[in-house]
């Protein structure tokens, strides 16, 4: 399994590109299986949960095109789906294991195939994260619902004109659930008469997902706000749509070069998409400027502790809480961090303590004391964000720092040590 060895101290400097964003890449991916017509999707991320994802379509019948270069930029990536053939509406436990985002099928599948048999997820590394509301909603909207031998099997009901369609409904979910509201609101796309989705999630990738779909013929409104409209149509055809900047790689990117001291110009991002995240950077002493697509930070000699608490879109992500921990190890001052969305998102605490830092747990509570320096040591990575902080970790920690398991980071971020190593970090892969 490949590690990545980081030889800490280097401050980052100069610039880099944003890739398109995974979280929205992935039910964007999903959403060509409304229609028979060809989905293009352009600044498409490299990343294995793209692969994950395409291998499961494939698996289902469409056909998937890849190409580099199309879209007149040269290093981006062209995806082109093509479900006209989707005849296995089935998505197997092996790849839902692996991608818990694979759930993303469950509602376009019940929508155009009128049938799915979608593994449940189980458990993961941050938490049980169960997908009761995706369930639920679907089962608001007519579908036959029944979980066998690990299975979710939906079929659309009926209607009075003899075709089997969902039928649409008033959707309330219990909490926010950002994939949750992406499933219900691609199944409601065809489904027969009005969907309301209340307490739907705000993210930007929702709004993505949103503008492509309407792209693609869907109707729908309030997209960004907590109550989603969907009116139904009989057919959706084909669109192109490029995917939305990665916030959360930006995120981290900005994180990096706080955490080392240095400045670095991220392009090609989406800055509206991150005012939490920077407010928390100026807090913490960062002097942060913002251009429509590109964002500048300039660290100070030492960051100041910043308190954090995550929660649903606008507010703090909790996709950014470990790469702040991070940060907070090294800052001068106590941080307190609360995760309210995950039961067992601080995993990458002990590791950072092995480094050196000086963090105290209690439930969903972390206090992160300052440390003057950090010292490099082998640390393991144990999901996709924890990894992310133990990387920022080991860029500041003097001497080597050795990460395994980084087959997380390669879920989710695109080129990293080349990226990082463009910017003067002294990284590198070891197979
Ligand atoms: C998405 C993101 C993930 C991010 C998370 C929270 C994708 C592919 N992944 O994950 O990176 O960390 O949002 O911003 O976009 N819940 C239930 N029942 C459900 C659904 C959710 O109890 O049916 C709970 C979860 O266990 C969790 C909370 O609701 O505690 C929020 O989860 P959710 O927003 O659904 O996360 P994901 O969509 O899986």
């Amino acid at each position: 399994m490949d590690k990545l060895l980081i030889e800490g101290g280097a401050p980052l400097h100069g610039e880099a590109a944003i890739s398109g964003a995974k979280n929205a890449a992935l039910p964007l991916l999903c959403a060509a299986l409304l229609t028979r017509e060809p989905l293009t999707l352009t600044h498409v991320p490299r990343l294995n949960d793209v692969d994950t994802m395409l291998g499961l379509l494939e698996q289902m019948g469409v056909k998937v095109f890849r190409e580099t270069g199309v879209s007149g930029r040269a290093d981006e990536s062209t995806v082109t789906l093509d479900a006209s053939g989707l005849d296995n509406p089935v998505a197997p436990y092996e790849r839902v294991k692996t991608m818990r985002a694979a759930i993303l099928v469950l509602g376009p599948l019940a929508a155009r195939a009128g049938e799915a048999k979608v593994s449940l997820p189980g458990g993961c590394a941050i938490g049980a994260r169960p997908v009761d509301q995706h369930i639920k909603g679907l089962a608001a909207m007519g579908a036959e619902i029944s979980v066998l031998h690990g299975y979710i099997l939906a079929r659309a009901p009926r209607q009075k004109d003899g075709s089997t369609r969902l039928s649409g409904a008033r959707l309330f979910t219990d909490m926010v659930t950002v994939t949750g509201t992406e499933n219900l609101m691609m199944a409601a796309c065809l489904a027969a008469g009005e969907t309301v989705i209340e307490n739907a999630a705000r993210e930007p990738e929702v709004v993505d997902l949103a503008n492509c779909l309407i792209k693609m013929g869907a109707q729908i409104s309030g997209a960004g706000s907590d109550v989603i409209r969907i009116r139904g149509v009989a057919s959706m055809h084909g669109a192109t749509h490029r995917i939305m900047p990665d916030r959360i790689e930006t995120g981290t990117y900005l994180c990096a070069a706080a955490a080392t001291g240095g400045s670095i110009r991220l392009t090609g991002a989406a800055p509206g998409s991150l005012d939490a995240v920077i407010d928390k950077l100026t807090e913490s002493g960062c002097r942060i400027t913002i251009e429509s697509d590109a964002i500048n930070l300039a660290a100070p000699q030492r960051l100041t502790s910043v308190s954090l608490r995550t929660s649903p879109y606008p507010a703090f992500p909790t996709d950014m809480q470990a790469q702040f921990m991070a940060i907070n190890s090294v800052a001068e001052g106590t941080a307190v961090i609360r995760e309210t969305i995950f039961e067992n998102r601080f995993m990458h605490a002990v590791e950072l303590i092995r480094l050196g830092a000086d963090i105290k747990i209690d439930g969903n509570t972390a206090v992160v004391h300052g440390v003057a320096k950090l010292d490099g040591a082998t640390v393991m990575a144990t999901d996709l964000r924890a990894s992310a902080g133990l990387v920022i970790a080991g860029l500041v920690a003097e001497g080597e720092t050795v990460i395994e398991r980084i087959y997380h980071l390669d879920r989710g971020y695109e080129h990293l040590e080349q990226k990082l190593g463009a910017l003067g970090a002294r990284v590198r892969r070891l197979r």
